[in-house]
């Protein structure tokens, strides 16, 4: 994903005081969980710099007046500028076999052919394309069961890219010849340099526009989270929170996938691991513990 620069231009410098950047680190932690420490002031400026050249302002200064007098659609200008998207196909591929060795033989076992699954915080959908992806090669008989894959996220721009499913082909280069064949489409008015994503993986994943901080609209349990890498920008407290929902929202026995450096150490005590940052929601465990609004 392109974001501004995050090295600080030294021309025509806009004025950013420590209480700018104060104000604003507060209100996107308020916003978002993500938390900024001292050492994110040079990265604030690059990406908001030119958001603020755009608007035609003089100073951050006068970038909070905007922000105070446009709350609605400033904030969302705002937080998609500090999100940070990074991603890719098969991310971490040992989750993807976990659910092809482990979920899927053991779903076929119980003789159920449901499954709903949920990708919080997204990014422009390479998760939840290669979590529909792991699913249409490891089920043959696809079309007699009822998958169901939500893709969330709070940036709105990223979200955009997955809803489109076309990517520079470099995101796929790394991938095994026969997986690019099988499930992308070279996109003929691009010379190739661009693929989209095929139809039946499309169909699997619903995007939808979602902070993890506000009330969830879902109404049914999922057998599968994947929230990876994004609660490292959250506080501890946050985190905390956030795991505990996790598991009010799974069905029994469902599994959180967290990214390669978030255990629950610490966090929760309702999971047990299956290595690997895989975790099995325990059973019979009281469910409102330790959840409630968010901190
Ligand atoms: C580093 S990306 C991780 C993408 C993907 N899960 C992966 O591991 O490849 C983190 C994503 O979390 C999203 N995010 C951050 N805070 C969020 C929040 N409060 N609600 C929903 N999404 C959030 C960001 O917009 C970003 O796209």
């Amino acid at each position: 994903m392109s974001k501004q620069s995050d090295s600080c231009p030294t021309l025509d410098r806009l004025a950013f005081t420590r209480e700018d950047f104060d104000y604003l680190r507060h209100f996107v932690a308020a916003a978002t969980g993500i938390v900024a420490g001292d050492d994110k002031y040079t990265l604030y400026y690059s990406r908001l710099a030119a958001r603020l050249r755009r608007l035609g302002l003089a100073d951050f200064r006068a970038y909070r007046d905007y922000l105070k007098q446009n709350p609605e659609t400033e904030s969302i200008e705002l937080v998609n500028s500090l999100t940070t998207n990074l991603t890719s196909f098969f991310r971490e591929p040992h989750h993807f076999d976990f659910i092809r060795e482990q979920i899927v033989p053991a779903r076929r076992r119980a003789g159920d052919k449901r499954m709903r699954i949920w990708s919080a915080g997204c990014s422009s959908g390479e998760e939840p394309y290669s979590i529909a992806i792991t699913l249409l090669q490891s089920i043959l008989d696809i079309a007699h069961w009822e998958i169901e894959i939500v893709a969330t996220d709070i940036d709105s721009h990223v979200l955009a890219s997955g809803v489109e499913g076309i990517y520079a082909y470099d995101r796929i280069a790394h991938l095994d010849a026969t997986l690019r064949e099988r499930y992308f489409r070279r996109d003929p008015a691009s010379d190739g340099a661009r693929v989209s994503i095929c139809e039946e993986a499309r169909r699997l994943v619903q995007f939808r526009h979602h902070n993890l901080l506000h009330p969830w609209p879902f109404h049914r349990p999922f057998d599968v989270i994947f929230c990876r890498n994004v609660v490292i920008y959250f506080s501890q407290d946050t985190k905390r929170w956030l795991v505990n929902r996790f598991a009010e929202t799974l069905a029994d026995g469902g599994h959180l996938f967290m990214g390669h450096s978030e255990s629950l150490y610490r966090t929760s005590d309702r999971f047990d691991s299956c290595g690997n940052t895989v975790y099995r929601l325990q059973a019979g465990v009281d469910a409102r513990d330790g959840a409630g609004g968010a901190p």
